[in-house]
């Protein structure tokens, strides 16, 4: 069996809604030490609906399907929804990773809640800071 899915392979070669955005409503980038990939999402909002994703990914290929697929999974739709987005979904949109590659996904998960959460403090929008990954006392950029 081939390593990775005609998907991931896919969204790794045409990668969608890739680039920086200007005036975006939210930006969250996250890192992860250990392997040194850096992933940006950039949101435009409307309404509660998120009408434009994009992204930029320095890393390895499954990050960068990873954030293509997630872009798309949000793209449309409402704030909620993308704050319940989870890393296991962008999994299963993309047909699987392999095991050692499912860090790569979680970058696309905290990159998004990094991005609504700079757009509800950029607006003043109060929000349950439960929900977000708390920075300083997190272990995903540092031990993966
Ligand atoms: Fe680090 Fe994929 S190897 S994000």
């Amino acid at each position: 069996m081939a390593l990775y899915s005609d998907k991931v392979m896919d969204h790794f070669r045409n990668p969608r809604n890739v680039g920086a955005m200007e005036n975006a409503d939210g930006i969250g980038e996250v890192g992860n030490a250990k392997c040194g990939d850096i992933m940006k999402i950039y949101l435009k909002i409307e309404n509660d609906v998120i009408v434009d994703a994009k992204f930029e990914t320095f890393g390895c290929g499954s990050a960068i399907a990873s954030s293509s697929m997630a872009t798309e999974l949000i793209k449309g739709h409402p704030v909620s929804d993308a704050l319940a987005l989870t890393n296991k979904a962008v999994v299963e949109a993309l047909d699987g990773l392999p095991t050692h590659k499912i860090h790569c996904s979680v970058l696309a998960e905290e990159a998004i809640k990094l991005a609504l959460q700079d757009y509800y403090e950029k607006n003043g929008i109060a929000y349950d800071r439960s929900l977000f990954p708390d920075c300083e006392n997190c272990a995903h950029c540092h031990d993966h």
